[in-house]
Order: structure tokens, then C-alpha cells, then sequence
């Protein structure tokens, strides 16, 4: 009776409940704006309300007014989610409400480069790599809108964040530097002028400096880290023979465990045979026997001369090797004194052949 709305509850405990087990405010309750903030290490915005609400100015959780996911998590199916902002506006951290995107030089949230308002030659200075350089030209580098524009030579900034990775075991940290170099350019640290990108197999001493993001473990500029391995033709070869190999022994070991399986049963069958043939000799011989002490008899005579005619016909290729074992389809077999089913049958029998 109590199962299902215990686990209703713990259901929707769990979802008031935020990564690090703090209970989450929820819509129409009062939270702080003080407390919202980025979370250290993973840069990610925390409030005081869970992931419907925010908090706004009078600090009581409210519904968002946008949503910068495409599959937000956390809504209630029975609630309806926020539109994601059109072009030429933005959503902040906060999710409150589109806003229109920011001149060069206004304040901007951290990596929010799609809050800045992009240059006129945006076509051209635009990040398509997929690393994430910049958005439509425009950059957000501590803080401050800038454009993606410096050239090979020229002074430029430098935005370093270092950020913590959590695995299972460890946590470590790693550093990403950003800057407002031209495509195909990174900001030196030390002299904070933009170099070319280097090519693979240049020697580098941080990622920014290959054209693949990935300087590796030698000091050298190496493949981008999503490539695919590659395995020779060999490893394919092998593969392949140790499949077919498998098959192929484990239809020999099942052909030879059913020959073997089959041999045993013909051999019982035979003893069957054999056991029963030895029964039919003795019948035989009993009604030989009774035969002959009958023939005086007047009317017998000729009845049993055809049906030991009748038996005998069947008696063919029979080889006579008596009762010496017994098969394993016969549960009951005769001992050696007079109770056995061999009485039982032959007095049937002789039964039989008197009416
Ligand atoms: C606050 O309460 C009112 C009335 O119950 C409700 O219509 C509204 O959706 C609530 N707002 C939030 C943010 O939950
Ligand atoms: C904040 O949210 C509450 C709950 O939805 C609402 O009643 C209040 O008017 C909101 N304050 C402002 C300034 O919008
Ligand atoms: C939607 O569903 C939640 C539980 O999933 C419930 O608490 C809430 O009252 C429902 N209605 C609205 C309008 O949010
Ligand atoms: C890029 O920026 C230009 C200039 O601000 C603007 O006209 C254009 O709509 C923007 N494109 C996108 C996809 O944001
Ligand atoms: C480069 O971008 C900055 C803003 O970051 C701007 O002030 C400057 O005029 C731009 N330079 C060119 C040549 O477009």
C-alpha cells in the first residue's frame, strides 16, 4: 500500500536535490541572489532555486524566461519550457530573459562569446573548427567583449582558466588559454603577441599551439585526439582465422561427441536385440519341446506346427550369443532362478498355443 507514494516521494526528493546534495529552493520560495555564483573548478552557474526557476531581483525563485539548452534538464513534463533566444539576442547564466547582444567592450559572462556583439567582417573572422574559438567573431576574454581579430605580430589578450577534472580516483587541474587572435593564430603567453599555429609534428610546449589542439605527451604537435585508430590489415587476418578457427574446432569436437554418443546407443540397441532374440530361441525350443510331447494328442497337431512355422520364418541372420549381458533398456532383467519375466512370458505363451 505504502510503496507507491514512498517512491513518488523519493522520487521527487531526488529532484529537489543539486549535484552536491544541497536542497534546491523551489518556485514562489525565497532564495539570494548573493549565493549565485560559478561553481569552482567546472565554471558552471549555481543559484539558490532549482533548474525551473531563478532568482529574481525581489529574491523569491520565479519561472525562467529562456533557456540556453536545447533539452533542458530538470522541468516537470507538466510545465511548459522557455524559448531559446533568436538571433541577434542571448540568454545569460541566469535564464531570466533574452537580452540583446553587447556592443565591443561591454561586460560579458565568462566564455559567453555568443553574448557579444559580432564584427562587421564577421564572415570572415568566424571559428567553424569546432574548438570553440570564438562565436561569430566575437570573443568574451575576462570579462570584456572583444573581436577575434588580432593578427600575426600584433599585442593581444590572453584569457586563462584553469579548470578541475574530476575522474574516479583523482581530480587534476587543466588549463585552457583563450585569446583574440585571428583564426589560424594563438596569443604567445610571455609575449603576448600572436604566433601561426604550428603544423604536425612541430615541437610545442601547450596545446593552443598546434592546428589540432593536441601537443602531446614528446613536445610535439600530434593528431587531433577525436581521430580515429587506425589497426593493419593483419590485425584483421587475425581476427578472422581466430574466428573461423573456433568454428571450424568446435564442429570437429561436436562431430566427434556425437559419434561417440551414437556408438554407445547402437550398442545397447544391439544388446536388446540380442537378449530378446535369446528369449524367441528359448521359446522355440519350449514349444518344440511341447510339440513333441503333444504329437500322441489327436486334434493339436496341426495348429502347432504352423504357428512354430509362423515364428521360425522370422528367423533370419541371428546371431546366437545367449543372455550374457544385459542392454540398458531393460529396467527388469532375469535372475538366474525361476521368477523371472522369461517364466512369466513362456507361460503366456504356451497358454497361447493350448487354446
Ligand atoms: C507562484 O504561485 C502562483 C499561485 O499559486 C502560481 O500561479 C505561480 O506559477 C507560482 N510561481 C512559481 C514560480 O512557482
Ligand atoms: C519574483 O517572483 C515572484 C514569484 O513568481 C513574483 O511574485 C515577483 O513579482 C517577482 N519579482 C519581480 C521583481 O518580478
Ligand atoms: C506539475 O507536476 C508537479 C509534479 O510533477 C506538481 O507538483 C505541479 O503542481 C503540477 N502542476 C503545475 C502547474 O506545475
Ligand atoms: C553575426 O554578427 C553579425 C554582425 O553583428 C550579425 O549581423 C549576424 O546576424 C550574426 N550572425 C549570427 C549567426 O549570429
Ligand atoms: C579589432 O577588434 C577591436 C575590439 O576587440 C576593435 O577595437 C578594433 O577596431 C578591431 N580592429 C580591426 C582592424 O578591425
Amino acid at each position: 500500500m505504502f510503496s507507491i507514494p514512498l517512491t513518488l516521494l523519493l522520487l521527487s526528493f531526488g529532484s529537489l536535490q543539486q549535484q552536491h546534495g544541497v536542497y534546491a529552493v523551489q518556485g514562489n520560495e525565497s532564495c539570494s541572489q548573493a549565493n549565485q555564483r560559478l561553481q569552482l573548478g567546472t565554471f558552471q552557474f549555481t543559484s539558490d532555486c532549482d533548474a525551473m526557476w531563478y532568482c529574481n531581483s525581489t529574491n523569491i525563485c520565479d519561472w525562467k524566461g529562456c533557456r540556453r539548452d536545447l533539452y533542458p534538464f530538470g522541468y516537470w513534463p507538466n510545465v511548459s519550457i522557455p524559448e531559446r533566444c533568436p538571433i541577434g539576442q542571448f540568454c545569460p547564466d541566469e535564464e531570466d530573459a533574452c537580452q540583446e547582444v553587447l556592443p565591443v567592450g561591454s561586460a560579458c559572462q565568462k566564455n559567453r562569446d555568443d553574448q557579444c556583439e559580432g564584427p562587421v567582417n564577421w564572415k570572415e573572422l568566424a571559428d567553424h573548427s569546432g574548438f570553440g574559438l570564438n562565436v561569430n567573431g566575437s570573443v568574451c576574454l575576462n570579462n570584456v567583449c572583444m573581436w577575434a581579430n588580432a593578427t600575426a605580430g600584433s599585442q593581444c589578450v590572453i584569457d586563462n582558466t584553469v579548470y578541475i577534472v574530476y575522474t574516479a580516483k583523482t581530480e587534476y587541474p587543466v588549463v585552457t588559454s583563450r585569446d583574440n587572435c585571428q583564426i589560424g593564430f594563438y596569443c604567445d603567453g610571455s609575449l603576448k603577441q600572436c604566433l601561426a599555429r604550428k603544423e604536425l609534428g612541430a615541437a610545442c610546449s601547450a596545446d593552443k599551439e598546434c592546428t589540432t589542439f593536441n601537443c602531446n605527451k614528446k613536445g610535439v604537435c600530434g593528431a587531433t585526439v577525436d581521430t580515429p585508430t587506425h589497426v593493419g590489415i593483419y590485425v584483421y587476418v587475425i581476427v578472422g582465422v581466430c574466428i573461423i578457427g573456433g568454428m571450424i574446432s568446435t564442429l570437429i569436437s561436436l562431430f566427434f561427441v556425437h559419434r561417440r554418443q551414437r556408438t554407445a546407443e547402437q550398442e545397447k540397441r544391439l544388446q536388446y536385440w540380442r537378449e530378446q532374440n535369446a528369449f524367441r530361441q528359448n521359446l522355440l525350443q519350449m514349444q518344440e519341446t511341447a510339440h513333441h510331447s503333444l504329437m500322441s494328442g489327436p486334434a493339436g497337431s496341426q495348429r502347432n506346427s504352423l504357428y512354430s512355422n509362423g515364428i521360425g520364418s522370422d528367423e533370419s541372420q541371428v546371431p546366437l550369443t545367449g543372455k550374457s549381458t544385459a542392454s540398458g533398456l531393460r529396467h527388469q532383467y532375469a535372475s538366474d532362478d525361476g521368477m523371472s519375466d522369461e517364466g512369466v512370458l513362456l507361460h503366456e505363451r504356451k497358454d497361447m498355443g493350448r487354446f
